[in-house]
């Protein structure tokens, strides 16, 4: 199954609320939504346990994927009903882990086949989404103008568009901060270039590609992929890959850098990595997740390791 999909944050979800209403929208009602996701290695997977004050809904597992962009965007599902949902949730905890809940007060409504959701989200607040689903062989060409002219209709804001999904906003929520995208044209190219290595990762044990890139005190970009290797523990990271690639040049310094996984939208650099990487960088240099035109997050190597080891400890 496929959707066109636009979500946003809105500060006036009962202006909204009337406006759908004045447009012919139906109002199905309110569920309250409790999603649980796990780290798939290949996708997304989530186990939804729902309820509302009408007839009762199937509990169900949704795998999906889906670009994580402001724009309106197409995504690729499968559901499948679940009739035991808290067993179920525990057995895939103990197997995959569950990486983050997000609850939510739902208020559902139909217009034209496009689903729109006002949604109360635990710690996030209130957003607006447009689903529209597609027929079967469609082009999207309706789908998408479909979702065009309700946000015309809604008065949805460009400042309020959102790319990250729930999940990420949950994850993200309490460590870093989401920046909109293209304020960088710096860190634009170094996303561009992490993407683009992503592709030449070595990662059939992970199914998890990764891409770095680095710029050297030379003002050049230095990439590398994961490398991983059938006994597991010699594999290496992205980042581990192209700080080799930067001494290699004859560069000593990284100015700047950012990191891409093709399987998440905010790939943190892992503990082993955030040493290296203060080897041969500064405390405040940057650190850019994301994807190039996407919503971007922007730490530094010092929130990311504070206390950083060295072997001779300044003062
Ligand atoms: N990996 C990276 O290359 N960089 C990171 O920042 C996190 C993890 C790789 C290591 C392994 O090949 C795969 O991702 C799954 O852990």
């Amino acid at each position: 199954m496929r959707n066109v999909e636009l979500k946003a944050r809105d500060p006036d979800p009962a202006r909204t609320l009337e406006r759908a209403l004045a447009l012919g929208a139906e109002d199905i009602g309110v569920i309250r939504q409790r999603d649980t996701y796990f780290a798939g290695a290949r996708g997304r997977l989530k186990l939804r346990e729902q309820e509302t004050d009408g007839p009762p809904l199937f509990d169900e597992l949704i795998e999906y994927s889906r670009a994580d962009t402001t724009d309106a965007r197409t995504s690729t599902y499968r559901r499948v009903p679940v009739a035991d949902a808290a067993p179920l949730r525990e057995a895939l905890d103990a197997a995959y882990g569950a990486v983050a809940t997000v609850t939510k007060r739902r208020r559902l409504l139909l217009w034209e086949g496009v689903r729109i959701h006002l949604d109360d989200v635990e710690g996030l607040g209130t957003f607006l989404e447009l689903e529209a689903l597609a027929d079967r062989g469609s082009d999207l060409g309706a789908e998408h103008e479909k979702v065009e002219r309700l946000r015309a209709e809604l008065g949805v804001e460009d400042e309020n568009l959102v790319g990250a999904s729930y999940e990420n906003l949950v994850r993200t929520a309490a460590g870093g901060r989401i920046e909109p995208e293209g304020d960088s044209a710096s860190a634009e190219e170094l996303l561009t270039a992490a993407e683009r290595v992503t592709h030449t990762a070595h990662a059939p044990y992970s199914h998890f590609p990764v891409g770095a890139a680095l710029r050297g005190g030379d003002g050049q970009v230095y990439v590398g992929s994961n490398v991983e290797n059938a006994s597991y523990p010699q594999g290496q990271c992205a980042e581990t890959s192209a700080i080799g690639a930067l001494i290699a040049a004859g560069q000593t310094e990284i100015t700047e850098v950012a990191v891409v996984a093709e399987r998440m939208d905010f790939c943190p650099p892992c503990g082993g990595c955030r040493q290296r990487l203060a080897e041969f960088a500064r405390p405040d240099t940057p650190i850019h997740l994301g994807r190039p035109g996407g919503p971007r997050m922007t730490t530094t190597v010092g929130e990311l390791l504070p206390l950083a080891f060295e072997l001779e400890p300044p003062g």
